[in-house]
């Protein structure tokens, strides 16, 4: 079903004539790519600035790689604006990021409904403060009949917690007797996680040198690709973004058998 949505309708011809695309194999873009958006801070500390000033750099490296997805019509991109883990970082550091979050969505929210954004949150958006959790909500129902881009932002996220949350939920259902442990396969599995009805990750890109998944989406990228580079998340450029998908399309995928796919 996914596949099918590389061979729809073609990006304008704006977007295909852009001589950045040139070369890329639009038949084999990732489907679904996430991103570990790393490296704000050192980006800023090598300035001489406070890394806040790194995030807000952030969210423009951020809207720049959103426009190249809608060019290129990928069908999913996921990105990793706060972990569970991250609540750990100042005080003041965790409330401008907040701060930051309901910014960027009043402002982008027009432009990504118009680009045909579906936006979509993951996490424990609960825990989240109430103009943040009501930005986002209403934001969601506006753009859920789009069928562009599926955009999830991870905020308050972590792999480990949602893993246990799905199984929580299942354990749940099984002790009213609405299912028997011989239901519990990956699709039920999968229908309890937070990214349900979308794709598996076939892509992971972190940036800034660390190369490893800080507890990003641990189900889901089970047979990713990964692409690594020293870049930090404000110097990712519209064209480092697409190096990578480059590079993705020249990658051999096994799935664990012996047939490339
Ligand atoms: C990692 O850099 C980045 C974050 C924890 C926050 C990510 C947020 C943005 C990129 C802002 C834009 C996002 C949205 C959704 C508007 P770091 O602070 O860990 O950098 P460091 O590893 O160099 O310290």
């Amino acid at each position: 079903m996914w596949k099918k949505l590389l061979l729809g309708p073609r990006p304008s011809n704006e977007a295909v004539e852009n001589p950045l695309y040139n070369g890329i194999d639009r038949g084999r873009l990732p489907v679904h790519t996430a991103i570990i958006m790393d490296g704000n801070g050192r980006w800023a500390e090598g300035r001489g600035l406070l890394r806040t000033a790194g995030h807000t750099a952030g969210v423009d490296a951020l809207k720049q790689v959103l426009k190249v997805a809608i060019d290129l019509e990928l069908p999913a991109l996921t990105v990793y604006a706060f972990s569970t883990e991250n609540w750990k970082r100042p005080h003041t550091e965790v409330d401008f990021l907040m701060r930051l979050f309901v910014d960027y969505l009043t402002k982008e929210i027009d432009e990504m409904d118009e680009d045909n954004v579906k936006l979509r949150f993951l996490g424990r958006m609960d825990e989240l403060s109430p103009a943040l959790k009501d930005l986002a909500r209403v934001a969601v129902e506006r753009m859920k009949d789009n069928t562009g881009v599926c955009f999830n932002v991870a905020m308050n996220y972590g792999g480990k917690d949602e893993i246990l949350r799905a199984t929580r939920e299942i354990a749940r259902r099984a002790q009213a007797r609405a299912l028997s442990p011989e239901d519990v396969d990956e699709k039920l599995f999968e229908s309890c996680l937070d990214t349900e009805g979308l794709p598996p990750v076939d892509f992971v890109i972190r940036t800034s040198g660390d190369m490893r998944l800080s507890n990003y989406l641990l189900w889901q990228a089970a047979y990713a690709e990964f692409w690594f580079t020293d870049t930090n998340w404000p110097d990712f450029t519209p064209a480092c973004f697409v190096e990578a998908l480059k590079d993705f399309g020249k990658r051999k995928r096994r799935f664990g058998g012996l047939k490339n796919k």
